[in-house]
């Protein structure tokens, strides 16, 4: 296949060269963008003079029936051609002839990779928009359908106080809304279009790049072409929001995997979400949620390969940043399964309301209650805490919970207990109790769905936003 920049040379490339250095493999995923971001160049290049009408429509003709072969699996892609960009160019040329030379006027393929990669990215970050937010209705559901249950809380893994099942749930929500928050600061960033950089200072023919910011429907254009070809920023960044989106869904793996277990047995994942043993015929085993834990590694990986290879890199294009593209498609490809699957399996588990009320009604997660009961009744929170601890370490030596006490029993810690310490430290007294802004009580807890049935709609409107940015 004769090279597309062939001129200098007198001897063809080596074969292994030829493979070692293609993109075509991973980057042929592209092919609508260049294609699009090609046909946006070439009305530029007519409606400026460069080129006539009647090559414009010759070589929009050829880029649509590339367009359609690829689609129908009618094109084969040529390690030899390196990568999208001269894989197309070249059929072009093939197809209508020397005018599709004219395409590549006033362009370099350090711009083109570029659009193509902020195109591809932006798309994806839409789908993804869409992805998370449907994951983050499964937890405020899954909140509302259970929204009296009453678990422990834990601190260092130790019961620590009674909490809602839903503030539990919550907390993931919101967790993953600042997912979303960061998501939209990376669409941002790539909405910018680097096109008409040049190879990397620009062009001498009098070309429009805002015409074609326009027709590829850009918010912003890059300010300067050296930094519109060599930035990978947004890149990074996405890789950055990736990051913490899958720790964070490690984390809750990391609890569903507990809780399914015969140990906890707060909840049970549906059938449908879960895989049997090979060799142990009773085995039940969460495995979407420990690959979701486990996917973290590659992801961190992408991230930290991404910032190594950036590193020390002078301006502007580098061969280097062809590497730019694997990781961000894993990243994708891997963050669409993880949410998709995670939305399901969180909307079918099914939870175990009476385990988590027994569990925390068989503990001393009632303590800082009765601790905050004397300290209503003036005596300092630092000797009621020492008076808590004493009743603490009393019922374990004698087998029994705080709630077993008996008033004469009560007295013998503080004098300051009276008739109504049974009811200050039943669980749902601590849970109703603990009112302030933010906190575990039915009221607390019914104004975080408010709040968080806000939020979705104003994410909707930013994923509208989105969606009417497709080309
Ligand atoms: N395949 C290349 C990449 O992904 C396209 C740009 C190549 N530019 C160049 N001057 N070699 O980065």
């Amino acid at each position: 296949m004769a090279k597309l920049w062939g001129g200098r040379f007198t001897k063809s490339t080596d074969a292994m060269v030829d493979e070692f250095q293609a993109s075509i493999s991973f980057d042929h995923r592209m092919y609508y963008e260049d294609i699009k971001g090609s046909i946006a160049h070439a009305t530029m290049l007519a409606k400026t003079g460069i080129i006539s009408d009647e090559e414009r429509d010759l070589i929009i003709g050829g880029l649509e029936s590339i367009l359609a072969d690829i689609e129908a699996g009618n094109f084969s892609f040529e390690v030899g051609l390196e990568d999208i960009h001269m894989n197309i160019e070249a059929r072009l040329t093939e197809r209508i002839g020397a005018v599709g030379g004219k395409l590549h006027t006033a362009r370099s393929r350090n711009d083109q990779v570029a659009v193509d990669t902020h195109l591809y990215l932006r798309k994806e970050i839409g789908e993804l928009a869409v992805l998370l937010q449907n994951l983050q209705e499964a937890f405020l559901q899954k909140a509302q359908e259970n929204k009296e249950v009453i678990m422990p809380g834990y601190t260092h893994l130790q019961r620590a106080q009674p909490i809602l099942f839903a503030q539990h749930m919550m907390a993931y929500f919101f967790m993953l809304a600042r997912d979303f928050d960061r998501l939209q600061g990376v669409y941002e960033r790539t909405d910018i279009m680097p096109l008409g950089a040049g190879a990397l200072a620009g062009t001498t023919f009098p070309i429009d790049r805002f015409m074609v910011a326009e027709q590829l429907k850009f918010g912003k254009l890059y300010a300067n072409s050296m930094d519109a070809v060599s930035d990978r920023d947004y890149i990074i960044e996405f890789l950055s929001f990736a990051s913490l989106l899958i720790m964070h869904l490690s984390r809750i793996s990391e609890e569903i995997i507990l809780w399914c277990s015969a140990e906890f047995g707060f909840i049970e994942l549906d059938d449908a979400h879960c895989t049997g043993s090979s060799i142990m015929p009773q085995k039940k085993n969460p495995d979407v949620a420990e690959l979701v834990r486990g996917k973290t590694g590659r992801i961190f990986g992408h991230l930290m390969g991404m910032l190594t290879t950036t590193k020390g890199l002078p301006l502007a294009y580098n061969k280097d940043l062809q590497e730019d593209k694997e990781g961000v498609f894993d990243t994708i490809d891997n963050l669409k399964f993880v949410l998709t699957i995670y939305a399901a399996m969180i909307r079918d588990m099914r939870v175990n309301a009476d385990r988590m009320y027994n569990a925390v009604t068989h503990d001393f997660s009632n303590a800082t209650d009765m601790a905050d009961y004397l300290g209503k009744k003036g005596l300092p929170f630092r000797q009621a805490h020492e008076v808590v601890g004493k009743s603490v370490r009393y019922c374990i030596d004698n087998n029994k919970w705080l709630m077993d006490l008996t008033l004469d029993e009560f007295k013998q810690f503080s004098p300051l207990f009276e008739e109504d310490i049974m009811e200050a430290i039943t669980v749902e007294t601590c849970v109703t109790n603990r009112n302030s802004y933010g906190g575990t009580s039915y009221a607390q807890v019914a104004q975080q769905f408010e709040t968080a049935q806000k939020m979705l709609e104003n994410q909707q409107v930013v994923i509208d936003k989105y969606t009417q940015k497709g080309l």
